[in-house]
C-alpha cells in the first residue's frame, strides 16, 4: 500500500483488479433510473454560491433529473430550496431561470406563494372547497450552505451534512474565504453527446494531462498529484512548475497570479481540485474558485454546469490572472469534451474489452468503487435484461444488507 494523501487516511495498494465499470452500464435506460435516484437525488448537489442569491427575493431555478429546482432567498435572508412545482396543478412557479420577486406568483392559474413557500393564496378562491393553506406550500428540499456554497439533498441518503462530509478539507478550504466571493459571469450550461459517467470518468484521472492538456501540461508539469475518492470526496493538487511557460496564456497567468493577501503561502502557487460523490469539482485557484459539475438527461445526453467566482474587491492585476486563467480553462474543457466523447463511443464497440487503468488512473476506480456500493448491479459483467435490472439490483442490496 502506497501512502498518498497528507490530508487523509489514503493509500493506493499494489494489486488491485485495473477494470472500470462493463460498458453496458454506459447506455442502460433502466440502470440510468437507478443511478438518479441512487446517486443524483440521494446525495448531496451544490447548486450554486450564496451570492448568486445576493437580495432578498433573488431566485435561480434548475432542472436536476427532470427534477424541478427552486431556489430563493427569502424575507428573512434565509436561502430556501423547494421543488418548482405549483400545488395546484404542478406548472413551474418560476418559468424564468433566475430573477428577482417580491412574491412567487404561477404563470398558470395565478396561486400565489411567499417568498418561505408557504401559500399566500389561491385565485378565486370561492371556486374551491375551504381548505388549510398550511397543506399547499410549495414542497421544501433539504438545503445546507457550507463555505458560501448551497447545496441541496432530494432524499436521505448515505452522505450526513455536507459539513461532515466536507471535513477532511474544511481547513484548507477556510483559507480561501469563498464565502465572500461573489459571480462572475454566471452559472454556465453546455450539453454533450455522452453518458455522464464518461464525463467523470475523463475528470477523474490525471494521468492524461501530459498528452492531453497542453496547456495544464505547462502550467503544472509533472506537480499534479491525484488522490482517490475516499468516503465521498476526493483531492487533486497541482503546483505551478518552476519551467518558464510556452503557451501564451500560461505564461502570462504565471507572471500576473496575484493570490488575495489573506491565502497562505503554501498555497498560491497551485491549482486544487475537490471532487464531491458522485458528480461535483470545487476548484480553487489564488483568484477565484469554480465548481463544476455533470447531471444525465438521457443515457447519452449530459448536461455540464458550473460558475466561477472572484474576490469582492479583485484588483485589476487579479482580474488579468483570472482572464488568463479562464483561456487556459476553456482549452482545458474542450479538450476533455472531446476526450469524453472518444471514451464514451468506445462503450458501443464489440471489440472493445473495458478499461485498463494505470495507478495514475486510481481515481477512477475509487469512483466506480463508490458507485459499486451504492448500485451492486454495476459490478454484473454481462448485461442484465433490461427489464429485470431494478430488481436484479434490488436483491443485490437486499443480501448485501443482510450479511
Ligand atoms: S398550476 Fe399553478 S396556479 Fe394552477
Ligand atoms: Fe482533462
Amino acid at each position: 500500500m502506497e501512502k498518498v494523501s497528507n490530508f487523509r487516511d489514503v493509500s493506493i495498494p499494489k494489486e488491485w483488479d485495473r477494470k472500470g465499470l462493463p460498458s453496458w452500464t454506459y447506455k442502460s435506460k433502466q440502470l440510468l433510473e437507478i443511478e438518479k435516484e441512487s446517486l443524483f437525488f440521494n446525495h448531496w448537489q451544490l447548486i450554486c454560491h450564496q451570492s448568486d442569491l445576493s437580495s432578498i427575493g433573488d431566485f435561480l431555478t434548475f432542472d436536476l433529473c427532470n427534477e424541478r429546482i427552486l431556489i430563493i432567498r427569502d424575507n428573512e435572508n434565509i436561502i430556501r430550496a423547494f421543488y418548482n412545482l405549483c400545488r395546484h396543478r404542478g406548472s413551474r412557479v418560476m418559468a424564468n431561470k433566475k430573477g428577482n420577486c417580491t412574491a412567487i406568483v404561477c404563470p398558470f392559474h395565478g396561486w400565489v406563494y411567499n417568498l418561505d413557500g408557504t401559500l399566500r393564496g389561491a385565485s378565486q378562491p370561492k371556486s374551491f372547497p375551504k381548505f388549510n393553506k398550511k397543506d399547499f406550500g410549495l414542497k421544501k428540499i433539504e438545503c445546507e450552505i457550507w463555505n458560501g456554497l448551497v447545496f441541496i439533498r432530494l432524499n436521505k441518503g448515505p452522505q450526513k451534512s455536507v459539513k461532515c462530509l466536507m471535513s477532511p478539507f474544511s481547513e484548507e478550504l477556510g483559507n480561501y474565504k469563498i464565502d465572500k466571493m461573489v459571480p462572475t459571469d454566471g452559472i454556465w450550461t453546455q450539453r454533450t453527446e455522452v453518458n455522464w459517467k464518461s464525463v467523470r470518468d475523463v475528470d477523474n484521472e490525471g494521468y492524461h494531462v501530459p498528452m492531453a492538456h497542453p496547456s495544464l501540461q505547462d502550467l503544472y508539469g509533472k506537480n499534479y498529484f491525484d488522490e482517490p475518492f475516499v468516503n465521498g470526496i476526493s483531492k487533486t493538487h497541482a503546483s505551478f512548475s518552476g519551467k518558464t511557460a510556452r503557451n501564451w496564456s500560461v505564461k502570462n497567468y504565471k507572471r500576473f497570479s496575484s493570490p488575495a493577501s489573506h491565502l497562505p503561502d503554501k498555497y498560491k502557487n497551485s491549482w486544487n481540485y475537490f471532487g464531491i460523490f458522485p458528480n461535483a469539482v470545487i476548484a480553487v485557484t489564488p483568484e477565484t474558485v469554480q465548481f463544476y459539475q455533470e447531471f444525465p438527461i438521457s443515457t447519452d445526453l449530459t448536461l455540464l454546469r458550473g460558475s466561477i467566482y472572484r474576490h469582492k474587491n479583485e484588483t485589476r492585476q487579479q482580474r488579468v490572472a483570472r482572464y488568463l486563467s479562464n483561456r487556459i480553462d476553456n482549452h482545458t474543457v474542450a479538450e476533455d469534451v472531446q476526450l469524453t466523447i472518444w471514451s464514451n463511443e468506445s462503450m458501443n464497440s464489440k471489440s472493445f474489452e473495458g478499461f485498463y487503468l494505470s495507478d495514475l488512473e486510481y481515481g477512477v476506480k475509487s469512483h466506480h468503487d463508490h458507485m459499486r456500493r451504492q448500485i451492486p448491479i454495476l459490478k454484473i459483467e454481462k448485461q442484465p435484461d433490461e427489464h429485470l435490472i431494478y430488481k436484479l439490483n434490488k436483491e443485490m442490496l437486499e443480501n448485501i444488507s443482510l450479511k
